[in-house]
């Protein structure tokens, strides 16, 4: 039987779309990355995707008059392609509530933050700025609003003595490359599921690092 096939967005450098394709590379993994799509024609992750042969995309939103036109461009090529998911990862653009009730249960995104603490844009700053002692990421189903959605896995980190936003950013990215390949396999073995505004998780035997919840192998 066919595996059920992925579409990985972003717009930029593409280090959590990398984590996708790599770990998608086991036999084992219950998902195809099928395509990659931009909606930034010079995003470096379009490059680093087509080295690892996985075709690619680039949808310029600025082509486009509005919102509603550009989603409609992008759910035609999920449709040319046949996507079954998608994963938003680095993808830096509001989607219509049409499109996002569109793919509900099907679309999923990473955030570099704890949610629901810190949503949008500079969460290391922020985070440093709070003084918070455990900052982290989050991978999450996604709705109409902007990083609130369900949540299907988190890690977190320490913030130590004399971070700055990037000693602190590349602790969090570290854990991200873990967690979206994991959250994406249970997505798509159908063992974590958008039930209603939760997330429906079967119990499953992997032995727990102590960070990452739910625990991954
Ligand atoms: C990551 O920190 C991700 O959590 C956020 O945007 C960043 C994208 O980085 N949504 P990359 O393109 O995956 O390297």
């Amino acid at each position: 039987m066919s595996k059920p096939r992925v579409a990985v967005l972003i717009s930029g450098r593409g280090s959590n779309m990398m984590s996708l394709i790599e770990a998608a590379a086991a036999p084992d993994f219950p998902a195809e990355i099928a395509c990659v799509i931009s909606n930034r024609p010079e995003a470096h992750g379009l490059a680093r995707a087509q080295a690892a042969n996985i075709p690619v995309r680039a949808i310029d939103h600025k082509a486009f008059a509005d919102r509603p036109s550009f989603d409609a461009a992008l759910d035609a090529a999920l449709a040319e392609e046949q996507i079954d998911f998608v994963c938003l990862a680095g993808f830096m653009r509001l989607l219509t509530r049409a499109f996002t009730e569109k793919w509900a249960g099907r679309m999923i995104n990473i955030h570099p933050a704890l949610l629901p603490s810190f949503k949008g844009l500079h969460t290391h700053e922020r985070a440093l700025s709070e003084g918070v002692l455990i900052h982290g990421c989050t991978v999450h189903f996604v709705t109409a609003e902007m990083d609130v959605g369900p949540i299907i896995m988190q890690a977190a980190v320490p913030v130590l003595e004399g971070d700055t936003p990037g000693t602190l950013g590349a602790r969090v990215l570290a854990q991200e490359h873990v967690i979206y390949p994991a959250a994406l396999r249970l997505v798509c073995d159908g063992r974590a599921r958008l039930e209603g505004n939760r997330v429906g998780l079967d119990a499953f035997e992997i032995a727990p690092p102590a960070l990452v919840v739910p625990p991954v192998g």
